[in-house]
């Protein structure tokens, strides 16, 4: 039995756009997040109010979430790594973060320079503040899959932060494929390893398609049950501190294969298509989607 309906949380503000070279101005993230909100997507992750000097890409986070139009249904996320993040957030109006912890050790020392003891009390600090100002968590876990320094990461470990980040009071947990080397023989074991410690519902999957595997690894989750994926228009993203990481899975191929399987997303492919359009030309490459390059072609 595959989920009758799926949540898509589009990370291309944010995940695509923080691993792109050229600088855009606000009002081109301002325009592309209105576009996406226009497809009828129902959460879309806006910026990462994360330090400048790590990610200079994010900057504008707080212009970016100021000039966004909101939509009703719509919910408006960004990353936050510490406090001082968290308090950033509020002041641009957001009532919605995310935190990102890791499964391995050597990850997290790149990617928030903290082992993952440390960035673990670091988010029990942002998740007690973040009850006070009434907004909602939710919790990464990268490299669960693989990690570009480590390797092989064993599931248990997966679980352990994954039910640590659950605890303190994320919501929803995305069990995060940062580098792209996830495929359907990992779902089984790592989403039962989880399951030891989230509820279902609870789960989200977050893939990145550099070795083309993500589809594939969607359909098997779904076949577990999993209900909420995250996406990047176009095939935006990756990760500044995963070597070889590529975009994100991208919401196209992935609202297409959901529409044919009768599973319900609310996104609406056709204007989707607008959103990437209006990207493309603005980050000097071709985005990736399968989907996208389809549609182009056929000039549909
Ligand atoms: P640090 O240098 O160890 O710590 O950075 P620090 O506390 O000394 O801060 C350094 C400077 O940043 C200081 O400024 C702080 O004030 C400032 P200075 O005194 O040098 O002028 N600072 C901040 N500024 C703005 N906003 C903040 C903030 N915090 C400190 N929130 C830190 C530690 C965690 C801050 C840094 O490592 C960092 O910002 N890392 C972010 C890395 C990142 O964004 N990575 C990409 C996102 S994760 C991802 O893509 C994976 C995901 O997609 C899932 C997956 O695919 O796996 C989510
Ligand atoms: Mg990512």
């Amino acid at each position: 039995m595959l989920p009758a309906a799926v949540t898509i949380v589009e990370v291309g503000p944010r995940d695509g756009l923080q691993n792109e070279p050229l600088r855009l101005p606000h009002q081109d993230k301002v325009r592309f997040i209105d576009l996406l909100s226009a497809a009828g997507l129902p959460v879309i992750e806006v910026a990462a109010f994360v330090s400048p000097r790590w990610v200079p890409q994010m900057a504008d986070a707080a212009e970016v979430c100021q000039g966004i139009t909101r939509r009703s249904g719509t919910r408006y996320p960004a990353l936050v790594p510490n406090e001082t993040g968290l308090e950033r957030a509020h002041a641009a109006g957001l009532s919605d973060v995310a935190i990102f912890a890791a499964a391995s050790e050597a990850f997290s020392r790149k990617n928030i320079n903290q082992s993952i003891a440390e960035s673990l009390e670091t988010y029990r600090r942002v998740c007690t503040r973040a009850r006070e100002l009434d907004m909602r968590v939710r919790g990464y876990v990268s490299t669960a899959f693989g990690c570009p320094f480590e390797g092989t990461i064993a599931p248990s470990r997966v679980a352990d932060v994954a039910g640590a980040l659950l605890d303190m009071g994320a919501f929803e947990i995305a069990i995060s494929d940062t580098i792209g080397v996830a495929h359907p023989g990992q779902m089984p074991a790592v989403i039962e390893a989880v399951l030891s410690r989230v509820p279902l519902q609870a789960i989200a999957l977050h893939l990145h398609d550099t070795r083309g595997t993500a589809l594939a690894s969607v359909l098997s989750a779904l076949h577990h049950g999993v209900a909420t994926y995250d996406a990047s228009a176009g095939g935006l993203g990756g990760c500044p501190y995963a070597p070889g990481a590529t975009g994100n899975l991208a919401t196209e191929d992935l609202v297409y294969m959901l529409d044919g399987l009768g599973i319900e997303s609310g996104v609406d492919l056709g204007a989707l298509l607008e959103a990437s359009r209006f990207m493309e030309p603005r980050i000097g490459h071709p985005l990736p989607s399968r989907y996208y390059r389809a549609a182009t072609a056929a000039g549909s």
